[in-house]
């Protein structure tokens, strides 16, 4: 597996910094232990710190592969990250402190907040939103979109939100599985100096989305801007945002909701052509998205944490919005790209917050990295005391980089590994506890099971990462896809959970994961199938066939590199190449545009039809080429390699 060579020869140990560990939420190396002997009481005991309107009466009801915790309790994740806060000096703090890109400041407290998602609730409900309505969020990185996500799990509807990147056709077929009533968007968002045009994209998208009644538009860019004429409302079911909760009461009392309630869908991609809506519900997600939030981030009252993540992914709904907020943290929220106006704008923004910790993803790291230490150099880092670090393995040569250039040398870096499907972290140190080593996400979080397993299944010391018991906000299911949930997650080792991630785990039972091994790829930190990719190349009229794979990349861990076979009349032009880019963009967004497109008269194939994979990563990488005895026409490969160089 790719890294392991790197990763075996790391041996480097960094301890918690005394005055880190003297200060920490979790200093006794006890609660492994006491967490494992009795996980149910573990989680309990984190679910009881919180609100319930009605207690529960059994903790956890499994049945492999369906977890209901908390059962029987009612709950409300909004009370529980806003009204709980009002009766403390927490009223007046600070719940989040926005930036725009092109440089606007707001600040909401908690009051403030609470406000805000009252009215909205009750927007919503005018708008004839009920319990269970589902609700799709298309819109940039400002707080109307944690109100939006808090007002629907004020009352119970649930919200599906789709990263701003996607296109009009990812929006419009997120929007059509989860048969959303309503659609929340805005005017556009602010992007390297540029607007992006997410009403534009949204009413291409309405186009073919006949359940959707009406959009609700916040206003971001305004009529006044250079680049904006307004947008185009749509008589009847277009209305802005402002002109919705104006007339509405800044009181909405919290609806208690079974546990078991759904919270929200985010759709991710699998090994099929086809996203999939993964449901989450409300007790789980609540309660496992405080405790990790808590202990992992070691959040105290007067810290201000900033994770960099887009609310579109999972990452922002359990660490900007859920896990936070339930902690009564001061969240940051930034709009823009880290480059704009200069290279040096997240370091400027630390310094001006006085940011305390600092969550972001590899690629990141990489990335600031190449553009240097000046940047960072130029600004006071000092008040930064912990770093994050999530969505890919982290190479140690860029977690060494980000814990001596960022973090002074003085701050812990927790590596955390978890899915969309996890709902929260489940692999992380506990930064005050765990000794860290550069590569490694180290230890299961207290209270969850993790294993590594060979093919057979049986524990190993490298292999498969698996999950053996079930955790509080792990996914319910695949939205109108039972089948598929049970195949994908389950059955691979029976009644265990598989992650479809590599791992190996070394002595001292740290684990050190090794990328996706199924055909999950992940760019820049996102999430991709190659056979999403590869339909919608075979969409082109001129494609006949496409095979997608990643190829290892210095920054964005892989480039997308896609073999594609022409229909026979058809001819290669110079133009073809960008053209099929470009239609990707358009299918899925342009987070998936394909790096390199390289056209063969075939694709190898084993003799049963399946496309070599292996072969053809080979190819790209230049490397010497692996078995071919199988394949039907090993001609076909020699083709290619003669084509695209003759492998070292
Ligand atoms: C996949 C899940 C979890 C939030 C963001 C990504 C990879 C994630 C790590 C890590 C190594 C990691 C895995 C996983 N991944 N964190 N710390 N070390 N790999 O969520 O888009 O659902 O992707 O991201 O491959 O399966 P996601």
């Amino acid at each position: 597996m790719k890294g392991m060579d790197i990763l075996l020869k790391e041996d480097r140990v960094f301890p918690p910094p005394e005055p880190f560990r003297r200060a920490a939420n979790i200093q006794d190396p006890g609660i492994y232990e006491a967490a494992a002997r009795d996980r149910l009481a573990f989680w309990e005991s984190f679910a009881r710190q919180l609100h319930w309107f009605r207690p529960w009466s059994q903790v956890l009801d499994w049945k492999v592969p369906d977890a209901r915790w908390f059962v029987g309790g009612e709950t409300n994740l909004s009370f529980n990250c806003l009204d709980r806060h009002l009766g403390s000096a927490r009223r007046t703090k600070a719940a989040i402190l926005w930036e725009g890109e092109p440089g606007e400041e707001r600040t909401l407290t908690y009051t403030q907040l609470h406000r805000e998602v009252c009215r909205f609730a009750n927007g919503l409900k005018e708008l004839g939103l009920r319990k269970g309505d589902r609700v799709t969020l298309y819109m940039p990185m400002v707080p109307e979109l944690a109100i939006a996500m808090l007002a629907c799990a004020r009352i119970g509807a649930v919200h599906s939100v789709v990263f701003g990147g996607f296109s009009a056709e990812a929006l419009r077929d997120r929007i059509n599985d989860s048969q959303s009533k309503l659609l929340v968007t805005a005017d556009g968002s602010w992007r390297r100096g540029t607007v992006v045009p997410l009403k534009k994209s949204a009413d291409e998208a309405l186009e073919g989305t006949p359940g959707v009644e009406k959009v609700v538009v916040f206003r971001r860019i305004g009529p006044s801007t250079s680049s904006g004429q307004g947008v185009p409302m749509k008589p009847g079911r277009d209305l802005w945002w402002h002109d919705l909760v104006a007339r509405q009461s800044d009181r909405c009392e919290a609806e208690p909701l079974d546990s078991e309630t759904m919270l929200y869908l985010l759709y991710t991609s699998g090994t099929t052509g086809k996203p999939k809506g993964i449901v989450h519900t409300t007790g789980g997600t609540m309660t496992g998205c405080y405790a990790t939030t808590k202990w992992i981030f070691d959040i105290k009252e007067e810290d201000i944490y900033w994770c960099t993540a887009d609310i579109g992914w999972v990452t922002g709904h359990s660490y900007v919005v859920y896990g936070p907020l339930l902690n009564g943290a001061t969240v940051l929220m930034y709009e823009g790209a880290p480059d704009h106006p200069a290279k040096d704008r997240f370091w400027e923004i630390i310094e001006k917050y006085r940011v305390n910790i600092f969550y972001t993803a590899p690629t990141a790291i990489r990335t600031f990295m190449k553009w240097g230490d000046d940047h960072p150099g130029k600004h006071d880092l000092s008040s930064l005391r912990l770093l994050g670090s999530v969505g890919e393995p982290i190479n140690p040569e860029a977690w060494i980089w980000y814990h001596r250039v960022i973090g002074g040398a003085r701050c812990p870096v927790v590596d955390t590994w978890w899915q969309t499907e996890t709902g929260h972290i489940m692999i992380s140190p506990l930064p005050g506890l765990t000794d860290l080593k550069p590569g490694s996400a180290t230890r299961a979080f207290p209270g969850i099971e993790a294993d590594v397993v060979d093919d057979q299944g049986k524990s190993a010391e490298a292999g498969y990462l698996v999950i053996r018991s079930p955790w509080p906000g792990m996914m319910r299911g695949i939205y109108g896809d039972p089948e598929r949930y049970k195949k994908q997650y389950w059955e691979r080792f029976p009644g265990l959970y598989f992650a479809g991630d590599g791992c190996r785990k070394d002595a001292q039972g740290y684990f050190w994961l090794l990328g996706r091994v199924d055909d999950v790829l992940k760019v820049s930190g996102h999430r991709l199938s190659t056979m999403e990719i590869e339909s919608a190349l075979v969409d082109h009229p001129s494609v006949a066939e496409s095979a997608v794979i990643g190829k290892p990349h210095d920054i964005k861990e892989n480039s997308i590199v896609a073999f594609v076979t022409l229909k026979g009349s058809v001819q290669a032009a110079a133009g073809l190449p960008d053209e099929l880019k470009a239609h990707v963009v358009k299918k899925i967004g342009s987070l998936a545009r394909p790096d390199e497109i390289i056209f063969t008269a075939e694709l190898p194939k084993t003799r049963s039809g399946k496309i070599m994979r292996r072969l053809l990563r080979d190819i790209a990488e230049g490397k010497a080429l692996g078995d071919t005895t199988t394949l039907a026409d090993a001609s076909v490969v020699q083709a290619l390699k003669e084509k695209y160089g003759e492998p070292e």
